[in-house]
Formats: C-alpha cells, structure tokens, sequence
C-alpha cells in the first residue's frame, strides 16, 4: 500500500487575470497545491487576494488561463462541486425542504429519489422541525445551515466554502464552527473554505494555505497538528496560539 494519501484535488501552476481599463489584471499567478482525500483546508490572505476568485475558479465559474486542476480519483464523469457563499442565498418563495430539494430537481432526480435525501440532510445539519419554514422565519445560522445542506445533498466531490459563517455574530459563528467538524466527520468530505477568522482556520483545519497579494501565490502551508476530535477549550492551548501566531506572521507580509 502506498504511504501517500489519497489525492482529492491537485492544481498545478494555475493562473487567473481580468480585463480592466490598462490591460489585464493578474490575480492568481503559479497557485500550486493539493488536498487529500477528506482533508479540511482553509484558505486566508489579505482581501483582494483572489481568494474568492480561486474557489470560483475551482468551481469552474471562471476560466484560468493557465496551469491545471485535476481530480485524480474521477475519470468517468464530471466533478461535482459544492459552492458556498457568505450568504445563503435560499429561495424566498420554497421553504426550507423545497430549498434543499432544489439541486436534486435540477438534475432530474424523482420525488421519490429526493424526499428521502432531503430528510437525510435536514437531520444532518439539525433543522428537523423547520422542514416547512420560509427563509424568512429561519435565523443566519439556521440559513447558513440550509445553504450547507442544499449543497450537501448532491454529494459533491469537494465542498468549497467562501466564508461561510462571516456575516454572523461570533458566538453563532464558533458554534457554526463545531458544527461544520462534526458535519464534516460524519459525511467524510474534502472542504477548502476561505475564511478571514485566523482562529477560525486553526480551529478547523489540518492544514492553512495564505495566500499574499495580488499577483498572487501561496506563501505558506501549514500543517494543524491538532488531536481531534477538537472542542471549544482547544482555542486556549498553546500549540494553538503557537499556529495563529505563525498565520499572523506571515499575513503581514
Ligand atoms: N469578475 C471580476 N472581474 C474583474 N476583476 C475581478 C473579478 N473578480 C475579482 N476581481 C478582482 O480580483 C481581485 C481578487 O478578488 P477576490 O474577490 O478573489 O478577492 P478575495 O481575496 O476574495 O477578497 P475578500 O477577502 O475581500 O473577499 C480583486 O482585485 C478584484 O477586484
Ligand atoms: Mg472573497
């Protein structure tokens, strides 16, 4: 048996620019890295660093013009990715089943195929109760976790989270946290998530990419070496303070 992990994604040498007025605008320049088979990732760096461009990039909603993204496990078919935004973004006229519904009904799937799904992952991310609230009845936290499990039910292949939990206040956003670990450990899936919290990236990763400015490239990967399980007292160890600080260190580069 090989001692490497189990490659999820590789990307090698990846550029992404833009047009504006005086020419193009190079954002990601020679981005290289890997994720393992459900490895959790986090991605900082100085806003305006490309990081929401490097997920949309992943996501395949913007076209690189150089470099390469390869899923090395899947050949027969095509890469199904979750993308997640700061903002739910749910439907304002379905509730919160019809919501979570709606990727499988895009695809074709029957009732019967969905309604079970649906159940599966509102117990998941523990709304059950809510399965006929409007968005507008659910609280930031309880959308966020609508929006984590519409995106859950396709079963993609990789979860890419673009601060997910930044427009909420900090308690629901450490709960949220330890809400995504056990999420995470019970479906075992690859997530790369953007994140601005420091603490929040210790707390969840395995390893940290930081990202510079633009043109940019990742200054530096951290490997968390963290136990898990992890639960809220971990935040005040010293080996965590020891990896916020090296974040903080190289943010400021
Ligand atoms: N569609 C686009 N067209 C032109 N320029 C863009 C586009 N999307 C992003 N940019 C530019 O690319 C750079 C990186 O933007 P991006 O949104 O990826 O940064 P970010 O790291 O996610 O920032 P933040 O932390 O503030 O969310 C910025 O200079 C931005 O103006
Ligand atoms: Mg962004």
């Amino acid at each position: 048996m090989s001692s490497f992990p189990e490659l999820s994604l590789s990307v090698r040498d990846l550029a992404v620019s833009f047009a504006d007025k005086s020419g193009r605008l190079e954002v990601l320049e020679n981005i290289s890295f890997s994720l393992a088979k459900n490895e959790f990732v986090c991605l900082i760096g100085p806003s305006g660093s490309g990081k929401s461009t490097l997920l949309r990039t992943l996501a395949g909603l913007i076209p690189y013009s150089q470099g390469t993204i390869e899923y090395p496990d899947i050949h027969d078919r095509q890469v199904r990715t979750g993308l997640i935004f700061q903002k739910p973004n749910l439907m304002p006229w379905r509730n919160l089943s019809q919501n979570i519904a709606l990727p499988l009904e895009l695809e074709g799937k029957s009732r019967y195929e969905i309604a079970p799904k649906v159940r599966e992952m509102i117990a998941l991310v523990g709304l059950e109760g809510f399965e006929h609230a409007w968005p507008h009845e659910l609280s930031g936290g309880m959308a966020q976790r609508a929006a984590i499990a519409r995106s859950l039910v396709q079963d993609p292949d990789i979860l890419l989270l673009d601060e997910p939990f930044g427009s909420l206040d900090e308690l629901t956003r450490d709960r949220m946290s330890e809400e995504l670990l056990r999420i995470w450990s019970e479906k075992t899936k690859t997530i790369l998530m953007v994140t601005h919290s420091i603490s929040e990236a210790v707390y969840l990763s395995d390893r940290v990419l930081v990202l510079s400015r633009i043109p940019s490239q990742i200054v530096l990967d951290l490997k968390i070496d963290l136990p898990r399980p992890r639960d809220s007292q971990l935040r005040y160890s010293t080996a965590f303070a020891k990896s916020a600080q090296v974040l903080h260190d190289h943010l400021r580069i």
